[in-house]
């Protein structure tokens, strides 16, 4: 294998990034990697605002390329190519990034690879940790929520997913409808630590039902009906009942995702992988209560489990910088007819 930089554009949702990744025989390295997040752009508007976030792409990926570019102490003429998220995503960020990558890869002759966001979460444990194919995957965050066997770098199997909302959704609602702060994952969690997880008896959506599919909008409506049964009890949310009410929840979503997990496992186990792997990916991968579950799931069957750090969990584009690496590996290649697509599933 030859040795391979390549520059990676991500603007899919609210976070503008770039990064340098080389990779070759003897691994990969990240030479630089710079997200500009947008929270406080769409803080007032209670969720990401499409327009204020294309906007906000167009006039940061320059200045993020050449951070990048400054921080990897690597020249346009070092690079071997330009990868860029082509979709899924909000249109128009994605179509400032492939707009941007095709203006460097044409000013600099440099070849362009588009990249699919999700096979950059879903590739990021062979950046890490240089996992072989076939490994097992779950991609939890606030917008995805589904299982996958990586078969290769463009070859994806899905076992299943969401039918409704993503856990970190489901996460971020509960926040709201506690009054705690946003993202709600992390404030969920802490306030989970001193409360009882068997408070509040909260449904495990689609546990009844065979297969890998999940549901978390039903579990949301449940947590509502607690809290105003428990406000109309107590007259107000007491500080314990808070903890409660966070506890139960986290439970629910851990049970769901463990069993979920072990389904899932149960049928990529059964394709006789050489060293079985598990990886969770994703901002809720972060939850420490569910990653000690998963860890316990995976020991119990001998496989390894395995998380990328959470820089690399969240949007960034060192996994898409890589992602391109690995397509362009296979032989891929876009031209200036690229498009930027607001749905591909993988
Ligand atoms: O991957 P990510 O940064 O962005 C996308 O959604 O694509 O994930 C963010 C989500 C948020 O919903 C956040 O509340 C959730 O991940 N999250 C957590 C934790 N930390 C972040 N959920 C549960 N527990 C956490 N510790
Ligand atoms: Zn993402």
């Amino acid at each position: 294998t030859q040795v391979l930089t390549f520059l990676g554009l991500e603007s899919s949702c609210d976070d503008t990034a770039a990064a340098v990744v080389r990779s070759g025989p003897e691994g990969t390295e990240i030479l630089a990697s710079v997200v500009a997040g947008q929270t406080e752009l769409h803080a007032a508007f209670g969720g990401v605002v499409p327009e204020i976030a294309a906007r906000a792409h167009a006039e940061k990926l320059d200045l993020c390329v050449e951070e990048a570019l400054a921080g990897a102490g690597v020249r346009l003429g070092d690079l071997d190519g330009v990868a860029v998220t082509a979709g899924p995503g909000l249109i128009g960020g994605v179509m400032s990034g492939v707009m941007c990558a095709k203006g460097i890869a044409a000013g600099a002759g440099l070849p362009l690879v588009g990249v699919n966001h999700l096979a950059g979460h879903a590739l990021t444990p062979r950046l890490t940790d240089g996992i072989a194919f076939p490994y097992l995957m779950l991609l939890v965050s606030g917008g995805h929520c589904q299982f996958l066997i990586a078969h290769g770098p463009e070859e994806f199997t899905r076992l299943g997913g969401t039918i409704d909302d993503a856990p970190g959704e489901a996460f971020d609602k509960t926040a709201k409808l506690l009054g705690l702060p946003q993202p709600g994952g992390p404030a969920v969690e802490a306030e989970a630590a001193t409360g009882n997880a068997r408070a509040f008896a909260l449904p495990r959506p689609l546990l009844d039902r065979p297969g890998c599919d999940m549901s978390f909008s039903g579990l949301k409506t449940a947590l509502l009906r607690a809290r105003d049964a428990a406000v109309a009890e107590h007259g107000g949310l007491p500080r314990q009942v808070r903890a409660d009410l966070c506890a139960s929840f986290q439970a629910a979503v851990r049970d769901v995702l463990a069993e979920k997990s072990r389904r899932a496992l149960a049928i990529y186990l059964a394709q006789a992988p050489g060293e079985p792997v598990f990886a969770v990916a994703g901002g809720v991968a972060a939850n420490k209560a569910l990653r000690a579950e998963l860890e316990t799931v995976c020991a119990k069957l001998g496989v390894r489990f395995t998380a990328p750090p959470l820089r690399l969990c969240t949007d960034n584009a060192a996994m898409i910088a890589f992602a391109g690496i690995e397509r362009f590996r296979m032989g891929a290649r876009d031209g200036m007819d690229l498009l930027a697509r607001p749905r591909w599933p993988l």
